[in-house]
């Protein structure tokens, strides 16, 4: 049985104000049994985070970690700083990283180590842009992205991961995928890790994120692959947030 899990992932967005809005909203709410929920904010806030959510069953998380351990590398943190301030997860590939910030698969792979090598549960995130849906390659980048992290962990790491399918077209646009699209590639996703492990396969959580909001969570959230959600502008608004939250259980 997998745990649902929401993740909200703030990007550079928010502010100690809002941690501690959310806190009192998460101490005020009862979530439903069996769903867990976190929170990627941005690192400055991660010690506040930590302290506010103390008292919730709310985890925090990272949003990226640098590859070393440590060194010169100006304006750059390291998973074990993350990992000090009280994060349990990280986002590791998000598109926008891929894109913006030029992280390709081998980048990606290396901070999934990272990560890994100090605790941090990774959560990797793939997913293909208009122009590869549009040319049929989805499951050709998805799988590829996959394939490019999990072909080279040793079984024992892939066990800790967790995967996000974000078609880039979905993420910020108010697109979302259809509950049958996005459900179509979890399959896909949890069919390729079988390729690896029977039980890998089917204790690995996979999550939906694209334009994910309270409107649409609960019919991408009943598909039978999809785990939970990774939350961009939706968990922003507290009310919304926990409007998803809620439609995990
Ligand atoms: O990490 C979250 C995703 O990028 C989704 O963002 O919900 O604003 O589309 P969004």
């Amino acid at each position: 049985m997998r745990t649902a899990l929401i993740a909200g992932n703030w990007k550079m967005n928010g502010s100690l104000a809002l941690v501690e809005r959310f806190a009192q909203a998460f101490v005020e709410t009862r979530m439903p049994a069996g769903v867990e929920v976190a929170l990627m904010v941005p690192s400055p806030y991660l010690d506040a985070a930590r302290q506010a959510f103390g008292g919730t069953l709310v985890a925090t998380g990272a949003q990226t970690l640098h590859s070393e351990s440590g060194g010169a590398f100006t304006g750059e943190v390291s998973g074990s700083m993350l990992a000090e301030f009280g994060a349990r997860y990280v986002l590791v590939g998000h598109s926008e990283r891929r894109t913006l910030f030029h992280e390709d698969d081998a980048a990606v792979l290396a901070r999934v180590k990272a990560a890994l090598a100090v605790d941090l549960v990774p959560i990797l995130c793939v997913g293909e842009s208009l122009t590869e849906r549009e040319a049929n390659r989805t499951e050709a980048i998805v799988l590829g992205q996959v394939a490019a992290v999990f072909d080279v962990l040793e079984p024992s790491e892939r066990e800790r991961m967790l995967i996000a399918y974000e078609p880039v077209w979905a993420i910020g646009t108010g697109k979302t995928a259809s509950p049958e699209q996005a459900q179509a590639v979890h399959a896909a996703i949890r069919a390729r890790l079988k390729e690896y492990d029977a039980a890998l396969a089917a204790g690995t959580r996979l999550l939906y994120g694209g334009s994910m909001k309270a409107a649409n969570a609960a019919e991408l959230l009943a598909q039978p692959d999809i785990d939970g959600g990774l939350v961009g502008g939706a968990s922003l608004q507290i009310d919304d947030f926990l409007a998803i939250c809620q439609s995990a259980g």
